[in-house]
């Protein structure tokens, strides 16, 4: 009892001495009296006291749109979004495990055209950047538009967007507002109707879909506290059978190629690559589903290691915490191809398609910076070398 409570005390100094922060103080201003400002509670202070959004010029990064958003939309909408499972230690650990990894940087190295080298494909479409906007339900509880907002910015910007099957518009609505050189593959949540799922593939092919993202993770309905206090929770709350033979028959119903969405292990990586899919994502559901699950980076992590070849099998994208250049440089280094962006997303459409073409382009830019600076002259060149593995820091549960 004594050495448990004493632990606890321990436990409780040291997050009181490194409080876990949603978005970054970069230069923390302490008392009134400070006449320089920088961190974003102080520098939008006044936006925070009339409730307003910032001009996008205000915005500096992928974080700060979860202030301006919180600042704005309803606690219920914006805790639909916040959301993870019980305690949130993998929604932390998402966003804190790539700060106990270094990078290798480079120097003496011409990287004056990185900025033209972020181009890629994503399973054969040609994009301008190796990102793309993850399927992220309910995005009308940010602004009226809803997915709109999304799948025109996704256009404009040159990148792919991945809409929800549980989205605020339909199939239909999204493919319409979808802008003729915008590019979109369905994400779809299945439960073994075939006739049901006949009928969404149909409507995903018909809609222009360029593939399917089949998601694995949500076999049981996430174990969400916060949601729950606001009545938010999952919009896909039953029991959901599948299995490996399951997969193989969806792949007979449909010409679109299927993604696996939700891949945690090298095992299930390995099973994926032996039942032909074509491409997978390594996520654990931003940390909304089961607390505990790994982060995509330790994941992509341990393919490296035990099984590095799939990397080069399938083409493997990974989700969950990206927020700055340098995380997402991470996931590409270990040959992750793309990497998805959720929840900042969905905060910026609170200012609509404005506001998420300005999040692109604040991470292509910070993309170009952080490899100019680590020295990589072609991000298609980017590889292990360019980051430190240090296995026991993969081991901490959040940064210390
Ligand atoms: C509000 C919200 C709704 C989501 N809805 C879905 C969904 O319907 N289907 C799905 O496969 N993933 C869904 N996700 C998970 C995202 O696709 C993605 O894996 C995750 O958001 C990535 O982490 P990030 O938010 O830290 O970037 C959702 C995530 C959020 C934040
Ligand atoms: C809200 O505050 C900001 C920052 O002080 C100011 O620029 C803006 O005009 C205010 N908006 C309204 C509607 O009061
Ligand atoms: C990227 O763009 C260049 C032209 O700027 C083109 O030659 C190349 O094929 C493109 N690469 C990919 C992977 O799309
Ligand atoms: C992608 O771009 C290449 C040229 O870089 C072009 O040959 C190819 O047809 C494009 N693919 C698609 C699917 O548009
Ligand atoms: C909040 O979410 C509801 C849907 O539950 C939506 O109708 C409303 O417009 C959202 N509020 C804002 C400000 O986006
Ligand atoms: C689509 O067209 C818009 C407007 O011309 C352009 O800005 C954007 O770059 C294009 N996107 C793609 C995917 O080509
Ligand atoms: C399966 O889906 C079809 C089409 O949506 C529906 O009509 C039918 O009732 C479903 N069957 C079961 C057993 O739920």
């Amino acid at each position: 009892m004594l050495s448990a409570t004493l632990f606890l005390s321990f436990a409780a100094s040291a997050l009181a001495a490194r409080p876990f922060l949603n978005e970054p103080d970069t230069g923390s201003v302490q008392g009134a009296s400070a006449n320089w400002l920088a961190r974003i509670d102080d520098a939008l202070a006044g936006f925070a006291a009339n409730r307003t959004l910032p001009p996008l010029e205000n915005i500096i990064g992928l974080p700060d749109f979860e202030w301006a958003a919180r600042n704005v939309i309803p606690i219920k909408n914006y805790t639909y979004y916040r959301n993870g499972a019980a305690g949130e230690w993998s929604y932390r650990n998402n966003l804190e495990v790539f700060s106990r990894f270094r990078l290798r940087p480079r120097v003496m190295v011409d990287i004056t055209n990185i900025e033209n080298t972020l181009n890629t494909t994503i399973l054969g479409q040609n994009f301008s950047a190796p990102f793309y906007i993850s399927p992220c339900a309910r995005a009308d509880y940010a602004h009226p538009e809803a997915e709109a907002g999304l799948v025109k910015a996704a256009a404009a910007g040159n990148i792919l967007y991945m809409p929800a099957l549980y989205a605020h518009l339909n199939i239909e609505e999204i493919a319409a507002a979808r802008p003729e050189n915008g590019t979109t593959f369905q994400q779809v949540y299945l439960n073994a109707n075939d006739t049901a799922t006949a009928e969404i593939f149909k409507r995903a092919e018909a809609a222009g879909s360029k593939a399917i993202v089949y998601t694995a993770d949500s076999a049981a309905d996430g174990n969400r506290h916060r949601a729950l206090r606001y009545g938010v929770g999952s919009a896909d709350s039953s029991y959901t059978p599948s299995s490996w033979e399951y997969y193989k028959k969806l792949q007979t119903m449909t010409t679109l190629p299927i993604i696996i969405k939700g891949i945690m292990t090298v095992e299930d990586a390995q099973l994926a690559v032996d039942n032909g899919a074509p491409a997978i994502v390594l996520s654990n559901h931003g940390g909304r589903q089961l607390d505990g699950s790994p982060s995509s980076l330790e994941v992509a992590l341990e393919i490296h290691e035990q099984a590095p070849g799939i990397f080069q099998k399938i083409e493997v994208y990974a989700d969950g915490g990206v927020r700055y250049g340098a995380d997402a440089l991470k996931l590409l280094a270990l040959g992750v191809k793309a990497v998805g962006i959720g929840r900042p997303m969905m905060y910026a459409n609170a200012y609509g398609a404005e506001g998420v073409l300005h999040a692109i382009n604040i991470l292509k830019k910070e993309l170009a910076l952080d490899a100019g600076n680590m020295g990589v002259a072609d991000l298609k060149k980017i590889d292990a070398s360019y980051m430190k593995w240090n296995s026991a820091a993969s081991n901490g549960w959040y940064s210390r």
